[in-house]
């Protein structure tokens, strides 16, 4: 939820408002609150645009200044409008497309999904023309957020309690989830270096930051999925704090993470700088400079990529990274069809702008068809959209 419109109509339970905009601004959320004229008799504006750190919009024009509110541009603005609460007459004017303030103009002009939690008394609610109301926008699309029963302002006990704000955001947001194109489907990314102890204090690494696989993680997540990741060392935060986080050094570390989340996923994403080699033995005390050289013996990783393209179950999605620096294309493919993948994410460091560090990236993907598709330059977040946007194409298959 980014943009949220929340429309406030003339009903007592607009106090509830108050919370509402806070829960929203503390999800992350910008606000604008439109109040029905009624409404501002409930709570006052200066309330909600405290709250909001908006001004809230209630007429067609600012008089003072002339200036109008501009419904159509609000209601593109918005990614969802939630009408709470939304009152008897405000649901017929709804339902009839009535358009006799800024409200209704901004609903009118919404292309976004519409939610209205009503609030009204027990027999206000129970009124066949209210039902009829409710039964028309619902046909419209526009989604109820159910009332809840109790104690009513007029004494009475029944239906018609607007839901209260934490339930509002928990039915939005779940609503919101299961819409996106990545409900439900439970991703592994990997992100960042490796670090391959020589001793206490020393290690072999690389100069992956690990912001590649960070951005994935983020959209992913963006889009709905339930993503764990798995990072080495680095200083990235995620943006979504609903991505399961999953800290490790070594290359081993990655491995056994790896292997045990890989069983439930649908993808896997593999952006990790996997160290290719490791010490035989890690020096129990810190190695003193006394001789003039001196050598470490080395000895393969396993390859993490390679162990889940053999684990991989049918419907299983399986993304792997390219960095070259010669014959691309072919190493490239090369990778992706000795480690059974369904598309291979090459980066090349000869492009100006692609490589570890930097906030940009220049990729090409090829698939498992040897389907080639070239992407210009762009922020590593831009990319990120484009590698899940072949990822949901995958799934759709
Ligand atoms: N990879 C992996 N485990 C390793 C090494 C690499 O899972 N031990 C993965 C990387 O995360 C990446 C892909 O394999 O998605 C390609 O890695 P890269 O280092 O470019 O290729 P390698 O297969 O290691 O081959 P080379 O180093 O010879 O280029």
């Amino acid at each position: 939820m980014r943009n949220v419109v929340l429309g406030i109509c003339g009903s007592i339970a607009a106090y509830k408002s108050a919370t509402l905009v806070r829960l929203l601004i503390k999800s992350g959320a910008n606000v604008q609150v439109v109040m029905t004229p009624d409404a501002t008799n409930f709570i006052t504006p200066l309330t909600l645009s405290t709250l909001s750190k908006n001004p809230v919009l209630v007429d067609y024009f600012v008089t003072e200044t002339g200036e109008w509110n501009n419904h159509v541009e609000l209601g593109l603005w918005a990614d969802i409008l939630i009408i709470a609460p939304a009152s008897a007459n405000t649901l017929a004017k709804m339902a009839n497309g009535l358009c006799d303030n800024l409200l209704m103009a901004v609903y009118l002009s919404a292309k976004c999904p519409v939610y209205f939690a009503p609030a009204m008394d027990l027999d206000m609610w129970k009124h066949s023309a209210t039902q009829a109301n409710i039964s028309k926008l619902q046909s419209f699309g526009n989604i109820l957020i159910p009332p809840g029963t109790g104690e009513l302002a007029s004494g009475l006990h029944g239906e018609g309690r607007m839901a209260e704000p934490e339930e509002v955001i928990a039915f939005v947001s779940a609503d919101v989830k299961k819409k996106l194109p990545l409900a439900d489907q439970k991703i592994l990314v990997t992100a960042g270096p490796t670090y391959e102890a020589i001793d206490p204090v020393r290690f072999i690494g690389n100069h992956s930051s690990g912001k590649m696989g960070f951005a994935i993680a983020d959209e992913l997540a963006r889009l709905g999925a339930d993503v764990t990741l798995v990072a080495g060392p680095s200083a990235q935060i995620s943006k979504h704090n609903s991505i399961k986080r999953i800290d490790v050094t070594s290359a081993a570390e990655m491995l056994d993470a790896c292997l045990q989340n890989f069983k439930g996923s649908k993808a896997c994403v593999m952006s990790a700088a996997v160290a290719d080699y490791t010490p035989v033995s890690v020096a129990e005390q810190k190695i003193k400079k006394q001789e003039a050289g001196f050598s470490i013996e080395v000895k393969k990783t396993t390859d993490i990529l390679s162990e889940l393209g053999k684990q991989k179950k049918p419907g299983q999605i399986l993304v792997g990274f390219a960095l070259e620096t010669n014959n691309e294309e072919k190493n490239a493919v090369d990778k992706l069809q000795k480690k059974n993948l369904d598309f291979i994410v090459l980066n090349s460091l000869n492009d100006a702008g692609a490589g570890f560090k930097k906030d940009t990236n220049k990729i090409t993907i090829i698939d498992n068809k040897l389907q080639k598709t070239a992407y210009d330059l762009k922020s590593k977040e831009d990319v990120a959209r484009d590698i899940c946007t072949k990822i949901i194409e995958f799934i759709k298959k």
